[in-house]
């Protein structure tokens, strides 16, 4: 049994963690639960019981013998808390992209590079939710293909931007004005998520092309992205171009798909069988279809992934690496 921590356990993440932890039996002795100093003393219940509130403060871990600390509290948060928490003696799975291309802390999609965990220094990552979802599928077609370009072009739901972003697309819809995002999202799509870099990418885009290339540990790997937010309360859709190394036949790749842990193919047009973010939602696996040859290329292929971005793109991905170090 083990003492485990969530911070930002009132957030959208931090709810589905809590939620998680129950569904999976996660055996835990003792829970704390931590927010911001607005939430201390509130209350959230977990199998039963009710837990208070604690302000995320190094004050309040003083003499808590934890052993993991589950962060969805924002990226200053994680750089402020996570080193204080992994002092203490806890391994921090941070959901945050404060930690993720920092050499010296893995960062780790349990299907694809579980062995990652064993190098970690009291902080492990979570990769973003949009690169989650094509991990699995990416690491079976680089095993078996080998990879020599990757265009990702994403449609990713409000609910990956918290709570304020999930009101915009509520009220945006009655008509109100937004105020997470500087335009309506409702009845818009905005191909803009996280702020603007110098290389005219935004930072989402970004986060995708590096973290593909340090998960699959293909520093060199060609990889672009455009990262766009559309109306859609939940599940991340993402259209998926590739070019492989070695040519394939499609029955192959889907058969290959067919067999990813982690994976369900959802692939069958004469039965308009193809996955979309309603379908994702809910569920534990990566939804994957629309399989087909890209044509303008020698070995090019399309793909069209969909999940559920706070199930296995965030809350389900940190709780597995944490079933990871239990099993150790
Ligand atoms: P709080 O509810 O007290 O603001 P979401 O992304 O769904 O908006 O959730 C963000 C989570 O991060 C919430 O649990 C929020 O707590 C928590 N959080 C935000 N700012 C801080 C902070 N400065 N210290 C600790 N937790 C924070």
């Amino acid at each position: 049994m083990y003492n485990v921590a969530v911070v930002g356990a009132t957030g959208n993440v931090g709810r589905k963690i809590l939620e998680i932890l129950d569904e999976r039996n996660f055996p835990i002795k003792n829970l704390y639960l931590y927010a911001s100093k607005k939430s201390a003393g509130k209350e959230l219940e977990f199998r039963g019981k009710k837990y208070a509130i604690l302000e995320t403060s190094v004050e309040n871990i003083e003499n808590k013998d934890l052993d993991f600390a589950l962060f969805s509290a924002g990226g200053d948060t994680s750089l402020k808390f996570a080193p204080e928490f992994s002092k203490i003696g806890a391994v921090v799975i941070d959901n945050s992209s404060a930690w993720r291309m920092d050499p010296k802390v893995p960062l780790v999609v349990p299907e694809v590079n579980p062995e990652d965990v064993k190098w970690h220094n009291g902080i492990i990552a979570n990769p973003n939710c949009s690169t989650i979802q094509a991990m699995p599928i990416l690491k079976a077609i680089e095993d078996k293909y080998g990879l020599e370009r990757v265009v990702y072009s994403t449609y990713q739901a409000v609910s990956g931007a918290g709570a304020a972003a999930i009101s915009d697309l509520e009220n945006g819809l009655k008509g109100e004005e937004p105020k997470k995002f500087p335009y309506p999202i409702a009845g818009n799509v905005l191909p803009h998520i996280d702020v603007f870099l110098d290389n005219g990418y935004t930072k989402e885009e970004m986060k995708m092309i590096e973290e593909t290339r340090k998960i699959l540990g293909l520093k060199d790997l060609r990889v672009t992205a455009t990262t766009a937010r559309v109306p859609v309360l939940n599940s991340h859709s993402e259209s998926v171009n590739l070019e492989l190394k070695n040519d394939f036949e499609i029955n192959d790749i889907l058969e290959l798909l067919k067999n990813t842990e982690g994976v369900t193919l959802y692939d069958d047009k004469d039965n308009l069988i193809y996955p979309t973010p309603l379908k994702a939602s809910g569920e534990d696996n990566i939804f994957v279809g629309r399989i087909r040859r890209d044509f303008s290329l020698d070995k090019g292929l399309n793909l069209w992934i969909c999940a559920d971005n706070i199930r296995k793109g965030a809350a389900l991905n940190a709780v597995q690496i944490a079933e990871i170090l239990i099993k150790k």
